[in-house]
Parts: C-alpha cells; sequence; structure tokens
C-alpha cells in the first residue's frame, strides 16, 4: 500500500493514476476526500498536514509515501516526517532542482525550504529517495487567462529558456522509484527534453490552439505587480524572479534521468500543450 500525500495536486494526481494503472495498492491523502475526484479504487483517506495526530488513519499499514509538501517553510515538518518514519520504511520527497548541495544557505525560500525537507528527512532514518525537478510546465497554466482573454503573454526574461517538465513525467518516475528497488539515497534531478524560450513556449500552445498569440517582454517589476495581483506572497514572488533572473546566466541541466528510469523518453513542451489546450481555449 503506497500512500500519496498532495494526491489531488499537480504531480500527486498523476502518481495516484500510474500506481493504480500498475495494478498497486494506493491510499490517497486528502483534506476533503469528497471533492478529491480519484479514480475508482483508490483508498481516499481525510488528513491534514497542519494537523500531524489527522495522518495516523491514513498512513496506517502503508508501505512506502510520496510527500508533496505544500507550505513555503519547514518549520512544521518535524512532526510529520517523524509520524511518517513510526508507520513505514520509505519516502519519496518532490523536492527542486534548484537546491544546491554545495551551500548551507540556499538562494531563495523556495529551495530553502526544499533543503530543510531533505536535511530532516535524511536525519530521520527513513529510505529516501529526493526528486528535484525543474520548472513545472504547468507553470504556464498561469497564462491560461490572458490567452484566452486577449491573445497576448506579457512576461519578463524573453530569452530564457527552460526545459519545462510534464508533469506526468515526475509522476512516472515516482512511481517506479515508489515501487522499485535500488533508488535509496539518490538525488534525481529531473528535467524536460529540451530547453524553450517563453516565447517558443507561446507558440507551441498557439499551435496546439490554432490561434496566433502574441508575446511581450515586460520589465521583472511588472510582472511582480501581476503576480501580487493574482495573490502570489510576496516572498514567492521574488524567489520566483530572482531565480529566473540567475537561471539566465546558469541555465537549468538537460538530462535524459527520466528516461534511464521509466524507459521512456521524457515528453516533450507541445505534448504537454496538447494535454492542456482546453485550459488555453
Ligand atoms: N511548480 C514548479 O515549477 C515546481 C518545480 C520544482 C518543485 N516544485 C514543488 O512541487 C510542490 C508542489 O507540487 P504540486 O504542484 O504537484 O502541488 P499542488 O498542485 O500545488 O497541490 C498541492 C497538494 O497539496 C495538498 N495540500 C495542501 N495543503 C495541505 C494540507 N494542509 N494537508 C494535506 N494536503 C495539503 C493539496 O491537497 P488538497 O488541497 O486537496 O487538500 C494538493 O493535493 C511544491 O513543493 C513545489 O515547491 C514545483
Amino acid at each position: 500500500m503506497i500512500l500519496v500525500i498532495g494526491a489531488t495536486g499537480t504531480v500527486g494526481r498523476h502518481v495516484v493514476s500510474e500506481l493504480r494503472e500498475g495494478g498497486f495498492a494506493v491510499r490517497a491523502l486528502a483534506r476533503n476526500p469528497d471533492a478529491a475526484r480519484l479514480p475508482r479504487g483508490v483508498d481516499v483517506v481525510r488528513g491534514d498536514l497542519s494537523d500531524p495526530p489527522s495522518l495516523d488513519a491514513a498512513l496506517r499499514g502503508v508501505d512506502a509515501v510520496f510527500l508533496t509538501w505544500p507550505f513555503l517553510n519547514a518549520d512544521g515538518a518535524p512532526p510529520v516526517v517523524d509520524r511518517i518514519r513510526k508507520h513505514t520504511r520509505r519516502v519519496v520527497y518532490l523536492s527542486s532542482e534548484g537546491v544546491r548541495d554545495d551551500r548551507d544557505d540556499q538562494e531563495d525560500p523556495i529551495t530553502g525550504f526544499h533543503a530543510a525537507m531533505e536535511r530532516l528527512i535524511e536525519s530521520s532514518g527513513l529510505e529516501w529517495t529526493f526528486l528535484r525537478p525543474t520548472g513545472f510546465a504547468s507553470n504556464d497554466l498561469g497564462w491560461a487567462e490572458q490567452i484566452r482573454t486577449d491573445g497576448v503573454v506579457r512576461q519578463p526574461y524573453a530569452s530564457l529558456a527552460r526545459p519545462l517538465i510534464h508533469e506526468r513525467d515526475i509522476a512516472a518516475v515516482a512511481a517506479r522509484v515508489l515501487v522499485e528497488d535500488g533508488h535509496t539515497g539518490r538525488r534525481y534531478v529531473l528535467t524536460g527534453p529540451r530547453a524553450l524560450t517563453t516565447r517558443e513556449q507561446v507558440d507551441a500552445i498557439a499551435m496546439t490552439i490554432g490561434r496566433p498569440l502574441g508575446f511581450e517582454e515586460i520589465p521583472p517589476a511588472a510582472a511582480r505587480e501581476a503576480m501580487l495581483a493574482r495573490g502570489w506572497p510576496p516572498e514567492v514572488a521574488d524567489g520566483a524572479l530572482d531565480a529566473h533572473a540567475r537561471m539566465m546566466s546558469r541555465p537549468e541541466p538537460i538530462n535524459r534521468v527520466v528516461e534511464e528510469i521509466t524507459e521512456v523518453p521524457a515528453r516533450a513542451f507541445a505534448e504537454w500543450a496538447e494535454d492542456h489546450a482546453d485550459d488555453f481555449r
């Protein structure tokens, strides 16, 4: 039995499906099971990471856990990791490519909390594997409203090229790592197959929905305003923009780890756009 924490999220939902399709018994943690919309046969159990005792019912009898940490700091994590360790042996943690192993203080708050989570899990005695994906292609869903309303994407750093990864590839790796031996103590950087500039991403979406789309480069300060208006916490907006600025001079890596683990090449951005075409129409 495998417990997926974050089972209704971008990656976790596909981890659940991958495991079900592979014939494994899956339990899903959800704060609101009635709204979870998970496949038939999945044991959906109520629980909340901010209330550690509420996790016991979901953790009972579980062999491994896929852990998404949905908060912006690791303050509440020690009692959660402690509970996971009491109930099970193995954890696969959804971290980030941005974590730097060569420094104690990370470069932004997001990689800061992922590094703190990794350290906590490493010292817990659990058998762990860390998945460190590059940026998710699904971040581009943030453009959906602009695309639907006026057909123009406004973004800073026009020439920034990123190997965005399809959420299904992260999930496919997670499903393998959760059930196969040989992945303990590994930190897997997971990337898309090719780096695309923002303009190229917009063009791929335009091609998919069959409608021309515009692209306008805006200053980072204007992008920050727009993020805050969409409800982003200031530290997250700043962290994301700083990370993008850094990637201009230090691009994210591109590797074949998805293919090495799943035996299937990582999906192209165009396939992601196809899978999400209705979100942009
Ligand atoms: N976006 C990127 O480019 C990127 C890149 C690298 C790493 N990451 C990391 O990926 C993680 C996010 O993954 P995701 O996008 O798949 O998640 P997501 O779509 O944001 O979904 C969050 C999940 O967490 C659950 N959740 C939220 N609060 C909870 C709570 N108090 N107790 C229990 N469950 C709770 C939600 O469930 P309910 O709301 O249904 O309860 C949902 O299933 C973050 O740690 C992020 O830093 C993201």
